[in-house]
């Protein structure tokens, strides 16, 4: 039993320091890890299929050519999650984001991934901003086939400010990315108001009224 709860802590040490310095995921040292979600044993997130029961369709996804996942009712985008158990321990993300006509996918950020994506239809206003304290916005209006690049942790936004529909496919850097709202992270918390209020260099009132927006409802 100890030498089971030594072996243990091994374990977890040497995977929380077996990629040194670097930022990214760690790289796998086996074929595959298909994610088995119907194990109880977690490691890195989910557990691994038996290779011997690993099938072609573990590594497939159909239905990115179409969305129908989380629509945001405030902002207008929807976003499919392409779910690859295959994908497990790769490193990678993919999803399908579609913007209505005047939609928006709000300045965000995601902590451990850069991210590319693909204009699949229609055009959009996509940039991000570089960190403090140049602040400068790298942006293009990107039409079908275009393929713009945000680099790790830095805060973008897409912006379909034309007339038809756009769908984009994003690729990420990390299975796991993170999402940052930066609206939600200030306005949708507890962050007491008078603080808030000196953040951004204005009154409680401003902020009360922002706030009031980003409630749950
Ligand atoms: C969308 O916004 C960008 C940036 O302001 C601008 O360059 C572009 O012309 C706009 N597109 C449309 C269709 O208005």
């Amino acid at each position: 039993m100890a030498a089971a709860a030594l072996l243990l802590v091994a374990a977890l040490v040497a995977l929380g320091s077996g990629h040194g310095g670097e930022a990214f995921d760690p790289n796998p040292l086996q074929d595959f890890c298909v994610a088995d979600s119907t194990s109880k044993v977690r490691v890195n997130g989910l557990s691994c299929k038996d290779p011997a029961a690993v099938v072609s369709d573990n590594f497939f996804f159909a239905g990115a050519d179409k969305l129908h996942d989380t629509t945001s009712e405030r902002y207008g985008y929807s976003a499919l999650t392409v779910q690859i158990p295959g994908l497990n321990t790769q490193g990678q993300r993919y999803a399908r984001i579609d913007l209505a006509p005047g939609a928006i996918f709000p300045p965000h950020y995601h902590p451990r991934a850069a991210e590319t994506a693909l204009v699949l239809e229609g055009s959009v206003y996509f940039g991000f901003v570089s960190s403090y304290p140049d602040n400068k916005l790298f942006a293009k209006v990107l039409s079908k086939g275009d393929v713009f690049a945000v680099p790790q942790g830095l805060m973008h936004f897409l912006y379909n400010n034309g007339t038809a529909p756009t769908a984009l496919y994003a690729s990420l850097t990390s299975q796991d990315p993170g999402l940052v709202l930066l609206a939600d992270a200030l306005f949708a918390g507890t962050l007491p108001d008078d603080l808030l209020a000196k953040t951004l260099l204005t009154d409680k009132h401003t902020v009360d009224n922002i706030r009031a927006n980003f409630r749950p409802s």
